[in-house]
Order: C-alpha cells, then structure tokens, then sequence
C-alpha cells in the first residue's frame, strides 16, 4: 500500500493543466457499448477508476487501446452475460453498463455496483427507471448470488426520477440513445457530466435534447457510430488545486478550468477570502491571507454546492479563522475524514450525521488515513498546510480520481513524496 508524505508548503505557485473530467470520460467508455464502430476518447488522465472500466468493457468483448491519454474503444462483438463481478463491485461507475448493454444486446447480467463507501449508493432509480422502458429486471437472483437479471430492450416511456440522480439520468439516455421509442426523463440531474455525456451520444449519432435542465427527451436511433471525443475538463480537479492554492497562500494559474461550471466552488472559495480570476482558457487563484470561516454551507445537486467538494472544503475551512458550518445533503457518510483531520488538530464537531461545526485552527503534521477518493484530496489540502510531515495512509482511495496528485502539486512548489509501506 502506497503512502504519501506531506511537508508543509510555502506559497505553492505555477500553472497547473487540467485534464479531461473522471466522471464524464466513465459514462462514455460505457456509451462506447452502443455503437459497433471505434471510439477514441482524447484528453483521459491515467485513474484506477478508468483503468478499471475498461477491464469491464474488455470483459464484455470490448477491445480497447490507451495511447498516452487518447483511449480508443471498439465494441464490434459484445457479450452481456460475461461482466467481470470483481471489477463492477470495484466501482461505482460500473452501473452506467447496464443502460447501453440492454439498449445493444436485449439483456444483460450485472452485479451490485462498488464505489466509495460514502454511503449506501442504491440503484433502484436506475432499475425502476428501466423498467418504465419495458425492461424485465430480475433482482431475486441477486440473493441466489447470481446478479441482476435484467431481459428485454428499451422501447421509450416516460421515467420520473424522485430525485436527480447523476447516474441514473446517465443510463436512462443511454437506454434510450439506442432504441425504437422517445424516452423522456423529468427530474433529470443537471451536472455538466450530463451535458457532456449527451454531446457525446449526439456526436456518434444519437439525438438527446435538453441536457442540463430538468427535462431530457431522447429520440432513439436504431444505429450509431463512431466518433473522436475530448470530454470537458474535471471541475473537481480544479477545486481541489483552488483549495490548495488557497490554504498555502500561493497564487497559481489552473489551465482549462471551466468557470461556468465551478459558479458554487469559485462563490464559496470567494466568501472564504481567496482572489478568483475567472479567463477564457482557465482561471488564476491567489490568496494573501488566511482564510475566513463560512457561515452555512449545504451540498446540493448541481448547480448547487457540490458534494465532491465538501471535504475539500471542510478541509480549508479548518485552517479558516472563525466558525463554518458545513451540512451534505446527498450521501449519509461522506464525514469519515473528519476523524483524520482531527488528528491533524482540526476542530470539528460532528452535529448528527450530515452537518460538520468547524473551528478553524493551526493544523499540525500527523498520521492519517484516507477511507473514500475525495476525503483523500481533502487530507492532502490540510497537509499542505499543517505545520511539520503529514503520512497519509491509503493513497489508492486518492488514486482513484487524480492522475497523480502528488506531482501535479509538487508541479506547484509543494513536496510530497510517495512511499510503498509494506505492511
Ligand atoms: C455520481 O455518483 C458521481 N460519480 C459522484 O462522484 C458524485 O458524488 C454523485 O454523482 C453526485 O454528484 C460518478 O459520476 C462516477 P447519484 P452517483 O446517483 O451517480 C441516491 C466522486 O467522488 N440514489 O447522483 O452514484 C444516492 O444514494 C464520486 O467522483 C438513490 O437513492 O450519484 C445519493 O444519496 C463520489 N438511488 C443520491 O441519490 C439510486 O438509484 C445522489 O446519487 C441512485 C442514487
């Protein structure tokens, strides 16, 4: 198990490059199932997590090739009842195989979805919504230990979602890309992933309209073909080097940021004191003082608050003068790294289980553990602001979502060196 060591940083500055978005490039790899034609995906950081899907996409008979960052994906023959059952309970995203393998093939076997332990992540949204599309979906077999059975392909209907998940409305336009109906979706999510998703079914022939509202109506194509794709940039990425930048009182410059879509991250690292200039090819982040408390803050789906930022808020904030309250609204365990913080001296009162009370304080060098891919990022930021070494356990967590975070941000000045621990 590798480990990170973290110094303390002094004013990181440079310019940081960002690269395309995880949790867009997941939904297409899996999109990829929908057309016999080859795909090549350009701009892909080099994830466990992308690695990991296209060990599930080779598994269904996909061939796939990584060239740097460009990955092209053929999936002339695919077969639905040969997923491999390690690698869909490894990752969440592993879900988003379900929509286009039914939309293809008429029927597919998958298992229980992983991911990060944030909370219980059902998938009823994305059963019951297929099920609205005339799909036969057998979860009896799930106790039997033999997975989801699902038979039949998607004809069109209409699916209300009761809450806007990201990744349900994601199968949902898969299903529907591919199929002889109109799927409409109300209660849609409104991620930029979603649009993103939905220009990339439109550039291999689909037709989704109104990605980004709360309303997406899909007319289904019985053909699709290939395509060349860069998928937008990761906006968490981007918050997690702004977060950086502003807990070191550095000044840096990430390139290929997309404002538009950080409007709640830039607003709150604002409130909070750090300098936000906003350009056409990325945006500078600079920050002079300590950081200031936020009064409230919730996590909302987008454009709200984003979860993925919370801990990489809370983190700031705990070296923040004054108190911030921070409520997450989407998953019940998303605070784990709270404890770890607190072994860097943070002061934080957990108030139930979904609002944190933080204190801001001088953090020091400690050892931790990351438990899930975003609380990681978050203990790296608090890292790189606490006095003396910082030993941060579990880095696989981190090596989920960012290329290698370590040298991205010793890029920007810090020193942060990693270690295989053996034991
Ligand atoms: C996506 O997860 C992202 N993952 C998550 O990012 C992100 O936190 C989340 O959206 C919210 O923005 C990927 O895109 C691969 P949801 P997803 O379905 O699709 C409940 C990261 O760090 N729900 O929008 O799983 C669910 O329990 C990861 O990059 C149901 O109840 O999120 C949660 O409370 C972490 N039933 C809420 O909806 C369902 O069938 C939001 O989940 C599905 C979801």
């Amino acid at each position: 198990m590798d480990a990170l060591v973290v110094t303390k940083a002094n004013k990181l500055s440079g310019k940081i490059k960002l690269k395309g978005a995880k949790n867009s490039i997941l939904p297409i790899i899996a999109a990829c199932v929908l057309t016999s034609d080859e795909v090549l995906i350009r701009d892909c950081p080099k994830l466990s997590d992308i690695s990991d899907m296209l060990g599930i996409m080779q598994s269904i008979g996909a061939k796939v090739q990584v060239n740097g960052d460009d990955i092209t994906i053929c999936c002339r023959q695919i077969n639905p009842h040969t997923i491999d059952r390690g690698l869909m309970s490894k990752i969440r995203s592993s879900i988003f195989i379900l929509g286009p393998l039914l939309a293809r093939c008429g029927e597919a076997n998958i298992f229980m979805p992983g991911g990060c332990e944030i909370g219980k992540r059902p998938i009823d949204l994305h059963l019951d919504g297929l099920r609205k599309l005339g799909v036969v979906v057998d979860e009896e077999c799930a106790e039997e230990n033999c997975g989801i059975v699902c038979k039949g392909t998607p004809k069109g209907g209409i699916v209300t979602l009761k809450y806007p998940s990201v990744g349900a409305t994601e199968n949902l336009m898969m299903a529907g890309a591919l199929s002889n109906g109109q799927t409409t979706i109300y209660g849609c999510a409104k991620e930029p992933e979603i649009v993103d998703l939905a220009a990339f079914l439109n550039t291999i022939g689909a037709r989704v309209y109104g990605a980004g509202s709360n309303l997406i109506v899909i007319d289904g194509k019985r053909c699709l073909h290939g395509a060349r794709y860069k998928p937008i940039t990761d906006r968490i990425a981007a918050g997690t080097y702004m977060a950086a930048a502003a807990v070191s009182g550095g000044d840096i410059y990430i390139e290929g940021a997309i404002g538009d879509h950080m409007d709640a991250t830039v607003y709150k690292f604002r409130a909070a004191g750090a300098h936000i200039i906003e350009e056409q090819r990325g945006i500078r982040v600079y920050c002079d003082n300590r950081l200031k408390a936020i009064k409230q803050t919730v996590t909302l789906p987008y454009p709200g608050f984003p979860t993925d930022m919370q801990p990489i808020l809370v983190a700031a904030l705990a070296t923040a003068k004054g108190k911030s309250v921070v409520t997450e609204t989407l998953f019940e365990n998303r605070f784990r790294f709270a404890y770890q913080l607190e072994r860097m001296g943070a002061d934080i009162v957990l108030d139930g289980d979904n609002t944190a009370i933080i204190k801001g304080q001088r953090l020091h060098g400690a050892d931790v553990y990351a438990q899930d891919l975003r609380g990681g990022a978050a203990l790296t930021v608090a890292a790189l602001a606490a006095d003396g070494i910082t030993l941060i356990n579990g880095v696989e967590h981190i090596d989920r979502g960012y290329e290698s975070l370590e040298n991205e941000l010793n890029s920007l000045g810090a020193n942060i060196s990693r270690i295989n621990k053996t034991d």
